[in-house]
């Protein structure tokens, strides 16, 4: 019997978790600012490392085109299979390319933003989220974590303009997050995940720009 605890999905994939579900400290905040800002999107979009295109009902009728784009494997449903290294795409093809977490498991992420600019046309838009922290997944093909300042330095050095970067989850939701996850492996401990997820939602106004979970960027190349 659980008291206040809800699952995760299964088969699992990003879902606009709620405070009963083990994933909703690192879901919802990602949720809440990609409903805020791909309906925004316009045109041709790409979707880089699109996996099984979670976030697609997010954008506007305005999307005329939704291109994803991934690796063969059995958790992706690419329209193309193609590298982020080497996107297969001309130069300003796209109105806009979006990428969620995926920066983090390429070898070279700058080389793939520099791909992603290239592709977009110019005043074209960039919307990207990648974690801060988070346990090691998909290894070995797990790479890198990032910062507000890498990030604004990456956007420079592709020539990508800063729109904003937005911190999704901080000290106190990272701390309870990762304690969610080990919660989560046994039956006491999920009793608890609803309770670390208000504690920590709660918290989370308070606390320094010290520790972020995940970042959204929004960057557009200039016109
Ligand atoms: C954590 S999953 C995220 C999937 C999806 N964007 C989402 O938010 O659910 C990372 C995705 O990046 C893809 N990926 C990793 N390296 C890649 C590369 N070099 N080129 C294209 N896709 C890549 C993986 O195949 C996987 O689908």
């Amino acid at each position: 019997m659980t008291l206040w605890y809800a699952p995760n999905p299964v088969p699992y994939r990003p879902h606009p978790a709620t405070w009963h579900q083990p994933l909703h400290l690192h879901l919802a905040p990602m949720w809440k600012h990609l409903t805020r800002v791909l309906p925004t999107l316009r045109g041709r979009v790409l979707d880089v490392g699109c996996g099984t295109k979670p976030y697609r009902a997010l954008f506007s009728e305005a999307v005329t085109d939704y291109v994803g784009l991934d690796r063969e494997g059995p958790n992706s449903a690419p329209d193309v299979v193609g590298d982020a290294h080497a996107l297969p795409f001309d130069d300003a093809s796209f109105d806009a390319a979006v990428s969620f977490q995926v920066l983090e498991h390429v070898e070279r992420p700058v080389e793939c933003l520099r791909e992603i600019a290239r592709v977009v046309r110019p005043g074209g838009e960039v919307v990207i989220t990648v974690p801060g922290v988070w346990p090691d997944h998909e290894v070995p093909h797990d790479h890198w974590r990032f910062t507000r300042y890498g990030l604004e330095a990456s956007l420079r050095a592709v020539g990508l303009e800063r729109v904003e970067v937005v911190p999704l989850g901080g000290l106190w939701s990272t701390l309870g997050q990762m304690a969610c996850l080990e919660l989560n492996r046994s039956w006491p401990g999920r009793q608890l995940i609803p309770l670390v997820n208000l504690t920590a939602r709660a918290l989370d106004g308070t606390a320094r720009e010290a520790l972020v979970m995940n970042w959204l960027v929004h960057a557009r190349r200039p016109a």
